[in-house]
């Protein structure tokens, strides 16, 4: 997508701890990232992400995605929120939905989730248990843009962490955690800086 959003805003979806989200806050904060987060939402209500939203005065939203008939009514009741905040960006951090066109086309090349994975290695559920139980020597993070699939969308950047003899699910996941961290606000601020351009699978990243 060409062009420069300046200070874009930012919807962040969440399901549960958001620390990802703290540190897109963060970023945004320090200028690290030219952005702002207008608004969180979450299908769950006891999400601590809606939390850390209230904690900084960013509208929090809880969305019971029970009280809707099917996720395409589900998707269409997100994109009004988002749109009433009037979202530049929506960013998937720990959200465990299955997001549909409704949402996709809304927001075209403008939805990015994390994976706790290198995809296409590991998609979906429990990827830290999937990785250990395969045995591979490392893993890590990827960003991606959503498309209809499940942790199949164009790869924006991907972080690389050893897998040790004597992990656990808990260990891994917290070593991933913190290159998460890092990863996911790097990219975000690739896309405030319009510097990312999707080609079909790969997405190019302009020089500065
Ligand atoms: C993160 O590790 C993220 O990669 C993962 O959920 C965690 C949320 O952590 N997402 C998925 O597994 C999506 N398939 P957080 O709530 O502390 O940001």
């Amino acid at each position: 997508m060409a062009g420069n959003f300046g200070k874009i805003k930012i919807g962040v979806l969440v399901s549960g701890s958001g620390t990802n989200l703290q540190a897109i806050i963060d970023g945004c904060a320090a200028g690290s990232i030219d952005g702002q987060v207008v608004c969180v939402i979450s299908n769950k209500e006891s999400a601590f992400g809606l939390e850390r939203a209230r904690n900084h005065a960013i509208p929090a939203h809880h969305l019971d995605h029970r009280q809707y008939q099917d996720r395409s009514e589900y998707d269409a009741a997100l994109v009004s929120i988002l749109q009433e905040h009037a979202v530049d960006l929506v960013v998937l951090a720990g959200f465990m939905r299955i997001v549909t066109p409704v949402l996709l086309g809304a927001f075209p090349d403008r939805v990015m989730n994390i994976h706790p994975a290198l995809l296409p290695s590991f998609p979906g559920l429990d990827a830290q248990r999937q990785a250990l139980e395969y045995g591979v020597r490392v893993s890590g993070c990827t960003v991606h843009f959503v498309d209809p699939g499940t942790d199949t969308g164009p790869i924006i950047l991907q972080s690389v962490v050893p897998v040790l003899d004597e992990d656990t699910e808990e260990t891994l996941s917290q070593r991933i955690h913190v290159e998460e961290h890092k990863l996911y606000p790097a990219a975000i601020q690739l896309f405030a800086e319009g510097r990312l351009s999707v080609h079909g699978r790969r997405v190019k990243i302009s020089a500065k």
